[in-house]
C-alpha cells in the first residue's frame, strides 16, 4: 500500500512510520507541507502522491493547555480531522486515526470497551471526541484507535519526565489515584500495522497490557528501577497536584476487540517499557 502519514514529526510518526515501511510506501510530510486544518492543502498532497490510506498522527496534545486554547485544540482535533474525513471520503481513502482514552470521564469501575459512552470531562478531550465524531458521520471506511499513557523515544511524555526528575531528585512523588495502562509508541504502531491489513473497520482500543490498570505512582515506580537511579517514589494523590485540565481516575481501555480482530495481543507492560527505554540509552 502507499500510505500517507500526516504530523510526520510527532511522537507516534516517529516509530510508525520505519515499522509502516518496512511493508508498505509511505510518504510522510511534516506540518509545514501538510497542514491538515487547511483542506486544500490535503487536497493537494493526496491528488500528488495518490494514496490507499491515510494514517493521522497529527493532532492537538497538550492537555492541559487545551483548557486555556480550546479553540486551537478544536480548529487541529476537529476541524483538522473533519478536513480528513472529507478528502477520505471524496476519494475512497480509508482513513485511520488515533484518539484518546480521553473521551471518558473515567466513572466506570471496569475497563471501557469501544462501545462505552463517551464523556470527556476536559477540553483536550471534548476535541478528540469532536474529531471521532466527524469521521463517524462523514466516512464509512475508517480505523479509529483510542490509545492511553502514551510514551515512546521521540517527544516529551510521562516517562522522560520522570527520567529527568529521578537524576534531579531524590524522591518523587506520584499520584496513584489514576487508573490506566500505558502504551509504548513501538507497541501501538506495531498494533496499527496490523490492522490496517485488516479492513475491519471500526473503533478499536489499543494500550499494552497491564492486566486490570496500573496507577501513574506504578509507572513512575518502574520507570526509575529500570533506570537504575536510586530515587524514592512515594505515592500521592491528585489533590496535591491540582492542574488546569481534569483527568479521568478510571481509563482502562478494554483491548480485546482489537486482539479478536486482528489476532495481534500486546506486550506486558513492562516489557514495553524495557524496549523503549534499552533503545533509548546511547
Ligand atoms: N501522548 C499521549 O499520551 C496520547 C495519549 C492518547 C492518545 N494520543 C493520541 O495519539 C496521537 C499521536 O500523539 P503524539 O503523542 O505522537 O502527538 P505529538 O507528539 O504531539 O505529535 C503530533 C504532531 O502533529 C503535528 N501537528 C499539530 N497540528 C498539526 C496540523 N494542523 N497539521 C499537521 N500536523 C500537525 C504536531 O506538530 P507541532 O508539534 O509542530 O504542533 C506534532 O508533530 C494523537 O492523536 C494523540 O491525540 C496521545
Amino acid at each position: 500500500m502507499k500510505i500517507l502519514v500526516t504530523g510526520a514529526r510527532g511522537m507516534l510518526a516517529h516509530d510508525l512510520i520505519p515499522i509502516l515501511r518496512e511493508e508498505h510506501e509511505v510518504i510522510a510530510p511534516a506540518k509545514e507541507d501538510l497542514d491538515i486544518t487547511k483542506r486544500a492543502s490535503i487536497y493537494e498532497v493526496v491528488k500528488k502522491t495518490l494514496p490507499d490510506l491515510i494514517v493521522n498522527c497529527a493532532a492537538y496534545t497538550q492537555v492541559d493547555k487545551a483548557e486555556e486554547e480550546r479553540e486551537k485544540a478544536f480548529l487541529v482535533n476537529g476541524i483538522g480531522v473533519q478536513n480528513l474525513a472529507l478528502v477520505s471520503q471524496d476519494r475512497g481513502i480509508p482513513l485511520c486515526h488515533i484518539s484518546t482514552d480521553y473521551v471518558f470521564d473515567g466513572t466506570k469501575a471496569a475497563a471501557y470497551t469501544p462501545f462505552d459512552n463517551t464523556n470527556p470531562i476536559n477540553a483536550y478531550g471534548e476535541s478528540k471526541l469532536a474529531g471521532e465524531k466527524y469521521i463517524e458521520w462523514i466516512t464509512n471506511k475508517f480505523y479509529i484507535v483510542r490509545t492511553s499513557w502514551l510514551y515512546g523515544r521521540a517527544g516529551n511524555n510521562f516517562v522522560s519526565t520522570i527520567l529527568k526528575l529521578a537524576k534531579e531528585r531524590q524522591e518523587l512523588e506520584v499520584v496513584e489515584d489514576q487508573k490506566g495502562s500505558p502504551t509504548s509508541t513501538l507497541s501501538l504502531s506495531r498494533g496499527i500495522n496490523e490492522l490496517i491489513d485488516s479492513g475491519a473497520f471500526g473503533i478499536y482500543h489499543f494500550t499494552d497490557d497491564t492486566d486490570g490498570g496500573i496507577s501513574w505512582y506504578d509507572f513512575a515506580k518502574e520507570i526509575v528501577r529500570l533506570s537504575g537511579c536510586k530515587t524514592g517514589v512515594v505515592p500521592t494523590t491528585s489533590d496535591r497536584f491540582p492542574r488546569p485540565a481534569k483527568r479521568p481516575s478510571n481509563s482502562v481501555l478494554d483491548i480485546s476487540l482489537f486482539s479478536a480482530v486482528t489476532g495481534f495481543s500486546p506486550v506486558q507492560w513492562k516489557e514495553a517499557l524495557k524496549e523503549c527505554l534499552d533503545q533509548a540509552s546511547p
